[in-house]
């Protein structure tokens, strides 16, 4: 899909930073009613401020598919959430990005092209019979075209709160899952769900068949596409260690888009939700050194004074792509819609988004 992000007048770029804020809460106001902004907990605090509700992505796929009312929903997360949102939300409301670029590098490492090209791959080579056998999982960070190559199969999305009980229910289900586009958060599911090692094989993207033999790829129970997030491979097995070494009571938390290495060896795992309930439940005084974006974990060092909370990186870990919607950003879009244009809009072909919403209906019932 191409989009093209519109330029904003210059006029905008001469107002203040409380000049902004006092117009974004004005046209709040204006639109009361036909206005709901969802906001991922990624993104910075001065956009994060104006969220009506905030959440991980699965929540806030749950919260698209629930709302009826509003008749603009402006998305502050990436392309995908905004995406999935519109998949889900009613014919009438319209899903608004304020910037056309935030999207997810991950997401992008899995072409629905490449996807297809795979499960070609696997039968021409023998490794299946036919592709029914392999269940397509794809994490939600991934184009509605994946989702509706997923859906087409009987597969599912998951997100990082319940990627192991949708592989559990997929191999139930089929011979072979194949999950995309995260190689982490497939192989700590994974090893969750107690798979060996041997049954679990990286399928390269661009290699033939994945760079694997034709054994390997028959052993196999789990492929997974080799994608990754950047922002978590920043987190390596020694920050883990040092903060063991200097802070021994320490509790360490990670996000399972962080390597199994990393994941094997910190206290506990979550999603963006899991981890903000973790830190929220702990005892005053408590340490933590969490392995999540930095914009999150700031925000959680504010909201929690009484306890010491550490990025478990010593270098800046920030969601750069997401961090291209501004506070800017959002009063433009929303001085549009007051002026009753719409723009940014984020809206799925149909016939994609009949396939998709198949993929994700299966994964908000199981
Ligand atoms: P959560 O679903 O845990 O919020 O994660 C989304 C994401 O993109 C993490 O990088
Ligand atoms: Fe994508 Fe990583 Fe940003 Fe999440 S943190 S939206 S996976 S780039």
């Amino acid at each position: 899909m191409t989009f093209q992000q519109s330029d904003i007048e210059e006029e905008y770029f001469r107002l203040s930073e409380s000049e902004i804020f006092t117009r974004i809460l004005e046209r709040k106001k204006e639109l009361a009613g036909r206005l709901l902004i969802l906001c991922h907990h990624y993104q910075q605090d001065d956009l994060f401020q104006f969220a009506d509700l905030v959440g991980d992505s699965l929540k806030l796929a749950r919260e698209a598919a629930s709302l009826h009312g509003p008749e603009f929903i402006v998305f502050c997360g990436v392309h995908f959430m905004a995406e999935s949102a519109d998949i889900l939300a009613q014919r009438h409301q319209k899903v608004l990005l304020p910037h056309l670029y935030a999207g997810c590098p991950m997401a992008d490492m899995a072409t629905a092209g490449a996807v297809a090209m795979a499960y070609t791959n696997l039968v021409h080579a023998g490794v299946v019979k036919d592709e029914a056998t392999v269940v397509p999982v794809t994490y939600v960070n991934s184009s509605a075209a994946v989702k509706a190559f997923v859906g087409e199969r009987g597969g599912s999305v998951c997100t990082s709160s319940n990627a192991q009980r949708v592989l559990a229910w997929a191999l139930e289900k089929g011979e072979k899952v194949f999950f995309f586009p995260d190689e982490h958060l497939g192989r700590n599911s994974a090893i969750a769900l107690g798979i060996p090692s041997e049954q679990i094989c990286v399928w390269r993207r661009g290699e033939l068949l994945g760079g694997n033999s034709v054994e390997q790829l028959q052993r196999a129970r789990v492929l997974l596409w080799n994608g990754y997030c950047e922002v978590h491979m920043r987190f390596l097995p020694e920050h883990v260690r040092q903060f063991r070494l200097r802070v021994p009571e320490i509790q360490i938390m990670v996000h399972p888009e962080c390597s199994a290495e990393v994941v094997g060896i910190a206290d506990r795992y979550g999603s963006t939700e899991a981890i903000i309930t973790a830190v929220k439940e702990s005892a005053a005084g408590s340490q933590w050194a969490i392995g999540t974006e930095t914009n999150l974990v700031s925000r959680l060092q504010k909201q929690f004074p009484e306890k010491d909370i550490h990025l478990l990186a010593p270098i800046p870990c920030q969601c750069t792509t997401m961090d291209r919607n501004q506070p800017l950003n959002l009063l433009w879009l929303l001085d549009n819609l007051a002026a009753g244009k719409v723009v940014n809009q984020i809206r799925v072909p149909s016939e994609v988004a009949a396939q998709a919403l198949k993929s994700l209906e299966q994964m908000l019932s199981i």
